[in-house]
């Protein structure tokens, strides 16, 4: 079996990350998404992934490379335009070639993994097994219909009015039958290729398409507050660990894991939290849930269930919670007075300050 991750589209939803980074580059308990889906992929036993990627190509080769780091071979498959997840199938036609596979969109994250769906999946081997979840407001997802025994009846994406509150989530298991059913299908009102019709289509012509529900833990990574929910979930995974330097003047409480280089001075860090390689935090208080990237400085502040990404600074702010702090980028006092406040914000960017 091959894997293909999904990792171009356009991530309008997270701008201003999706600016200046591929949004699934953004990091989740300092690790990018993309490293928490290789790692979900390779623990199924599949090693050969091919990697659709778009115009941030480059970004995310460079923090990938090819793969071996998180125990997988990548093949880069450039896709011109994001032109629908069923478009990105034919893209790799070539690579899959008459291989079973498993489609992994490259923002959804699911640390419970999928083992035991790819085992079920490669025992039956139906045409196309897809994962659901039950979830409050199914509009924004592909829905699924399900009849007693766990076969697909419908699949609609993104319904106005749905019926059924089962969406399907980021991974679908598929043998070379699907490659039909992408040829066979045309562009939605949105304009895409998508999935969900490729499996309809499967569907309406007799194939067997099974759904597997996923009691772990879910989520898409497609905007801020999703982000910052998913590092609270990963957070509370991490396991106390100094590799960096802490003063006797600091106190780290619970799950703490400072990074190499690191330095914690006259702090107090609330786990679960990440101090990252090379960054430095003096008279602060940070966490809970938060994940300080590398080469952060941290000065006088206060920063909890938050993210700060690599080489941000924040000096001389307290009260910093829910918060997404980019690469390079600074947060401080203007040293002008309490009535004085100087905002230098890219495009899309949220600022949210106390009344
Ligand atoms: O998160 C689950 C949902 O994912 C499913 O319930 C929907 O049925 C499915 O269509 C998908 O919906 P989204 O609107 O969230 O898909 P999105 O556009 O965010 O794309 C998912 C991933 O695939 C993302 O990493 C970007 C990548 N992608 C997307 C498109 C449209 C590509 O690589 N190429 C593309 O052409």
């Amino acid at each position: 079996m091959k894997a293909l991750v999904l990792a171009g589209g356009s991530g309008t939803r997270l701008r201003p990350f999706s600016y200046s980074m591929p949004k699934q580059l953004i990091p989740i308990a300092n690790e990018p998404v993309l490293g928490h889906v290789l790692r979900s992929v390779r623990d199924t036993g599949v090693t050969e992934v091919g990697l659709i990627v778009g115009t941030r190509r480059s970004e995310i080769e460079a923090v990938l490379g090819d793969g071996t780091r998180y125990g997988v071979r990548l093949t880069y498959l450039p896709q011109d335009a994001p032109l629908g997840l069923a478009h990105t199938v034919s893209v790799a036609r070539d690579f899959l070639g008459d291989d079973d596979f498993v489609m992994y969109l490259g923002d959804n994250v699911l640390p419970d993994g999928v083992v035991d769906i790819a085992r079920e999946f490669t025992a039956s081997r139906p045409a196309a097994q897809v994962v659901v979840q039950k979830v409050a407001d199914p509009r924004a997802f592909g829905v699924a219909e399900l009849g007693p025994g766990g076969e697909v009846l419908r699949l609609v994406e993104k319904p106005r009015e749905p019926r059924s509150d089962l969406a399907l989530i980021g991974v679908y298991f598929f043998t070379p039958a699907v490659h039909e059913a992408v040829a066979a299908i045309r562009p939605s009102a949105r304009g895409e290729l998508e999935i969900t019709d490729a499996i309809q289509w499967l569907v309406a012509s007799g194939a067997e398409v099974r759904a597997s529900a996923y009691e772990g833990y879910w989520k898409d990574t497609g905007n801020v507050e999703d982000v910052l929910a998913c590092n609270r979930h990963l957070l509370d995974g991490v396991v106390a660990r100094n590799d960096g330097e802490v003063d006797p003047d600091s106190v780290l409480v619970g799950a703490v894991r400072v990074e190499q280089g690191a330095r914690v001075l006259r702090s107090r860090i609330e786990g679960p939290a990440i101090i990252g390689a090379g960054t430095v935090v003096a008279d602060s208080e940070i966490g809970p849930y938060t994940a300080v990237g590398r080469g952060c400085v941290v000065v006088g502040s206060g920063l909890a269930d938050s993210i700060a990404l690599d080489r941000a600074s924040i000096t001389g702010v307290h009260g910093l919670k829910g918060s997404l702090i980019g690469r390079s980028a600074m947060v401080g006092t203007s040293g002008r007075g309490a009535d004085h406040h100087r905002l230098v914000v890219g495009d899309h960017a949220r600022v949210e300050v106390a009344a």
